[in-house]
């Protein structure tokens, strides 16, 4: 059984950590899934729960930038957007210190490391309590759609990991924005909680390392990932009789089920119920007959790239 903790009971949950257990937790993008990231086992045991390719690195997650940078070697980028913005949906991809204790399992063997601090309350009380380097990859099953919810980890993990540390829904509601530091130029791995845009007002012109590639950089750029059950098809403009309609703005009329992003049209609203959207669509399509989900366009700025991001993999051939 997978205990249910509340954030009053963040002693048990790491206890459980430091046991080499696994203790999803919420973050202010997703549910993550936590392991003490110097255990290979428990680390191992985080693959193993989400049926995830042995070569796709995972986040490790600290309670401060001061601790992130005792595992890799910061630069003057990284400590500009560091506090910048930290706690918060920003991942840095950075070399290793030596003697850096996060197995090589959690890093896929590479040189480089990826960090982050997220910015929510119970998660920074948790690893400040824990005090050492905690995996979070998203908490579902490889390929499938990110949790925002401790009922959607208990949905796809249930059973297959010890707790789920529940700090209510995730605010962001994309994962964080990977940015790549360790090069000569900095290098965008994949969208996310921190727009491009904001970025670039920061540090100047940012590379995009976007599309597929057979050995990812980044193995979030995987062509097909976020996948609901059920097919997906972009930029709709009408709405055919087998599909559910995913609105954003004034929906498409003749929908039978209908999931709204945001009426107005506001980005961050929709980033924040994406995926709870997908799940909810997913859920409910079937008994009605409905085959696809048709997805009102997007535009691809600030936190629609995430967005777009996202869909485009959602909709990927699989
Ligand atoms: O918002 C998030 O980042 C969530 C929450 C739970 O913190 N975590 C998350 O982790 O999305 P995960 O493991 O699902 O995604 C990590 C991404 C993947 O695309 C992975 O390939 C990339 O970061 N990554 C990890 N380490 C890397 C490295 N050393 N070099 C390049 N990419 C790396
Ligand atoms: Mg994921």
């Amino acid at each position: 059984m997978t205990e249910r903790l509340t954030p009053d009971e963040i002693g048990r949950a790491v206890e459980l950590l430091r046991a080499g257990e696994l203790v999803a937790f919420g973050t202010e993008t997703v549910y993550g899934l936590g392991a003490d990231a110097r255990n290979g086992n428990a680390v191992a045991a985080v693959y193993a729960a989400k049926g995830r390719p042995s070569f796709n690195p995972l986040i490790c997650h600290f309670a401060s930038a001061a601790t992130a940078f005792r595992y890799v070697k910061a630069n003057a980028l990284a400590e500009k957007l560091a506090a910048k913005f930290w706690p918060g949906p920003l991942t840095l991809v950075l070399p290793r210190q030596e003697g850096c204790p996060v197995s090589q399992l959690a890093g896929a063997g590479l040189a480089t490391l990826a960090v982050r601090v997220p910015a929510q309350p119970v998660a920074l009380t948790l690893l400040e309590a824990f005090g050492g380097p905690v995996v979070g990859p998203s908490a579902n099953r490889s390929g499938r759609i990110s949790p925002t919810t401790a009922q959607h980890v208990l949905a796809e993990l249930g059973g297959r990991i010890a707790a789920v540390l529940d700090s209510g829904a995730c605010p962001v509601g994309v994962e964080s924005t990977v940015l790549d530091l360790s090069g000569e130029t900095p290098v965008l791995l994949r969208p996310g909680g921190v727009t491009l845009e904001a970025l670039e007002a920061e540090i100047g012109p940012i590379a995009r390392a976007m599309g597929e590639a057979s050995a990812p950089a980044s193995p979030g750029m995987l062509a097909s990932h976020y996948a609901p059950g059920l097919q997906v098809r972009l930029n709709a403009t009408e709405i055919g009789a087998d599909e559910a309609l995913l609105a954003f703005g004034p929906p498409l009329a003749g929908a039978k089920l209908c999931f709204q992003l945001s009426a107005s049209g506001d980005l961050r609203e929709a980033a924040a119920r994406l995926f709870e959207g997908l799940h909810e669509l997913d859920d409910r399509a079937q008994a009605l007959g409905l085959r696809c989900i048709a997805v009102q366009p997007i535009p691809a700025t600030g936190l629609g790239l995430a967005i777009n991001d996202r869909l485009n993999r959602a909709a990927a051939p699989r």
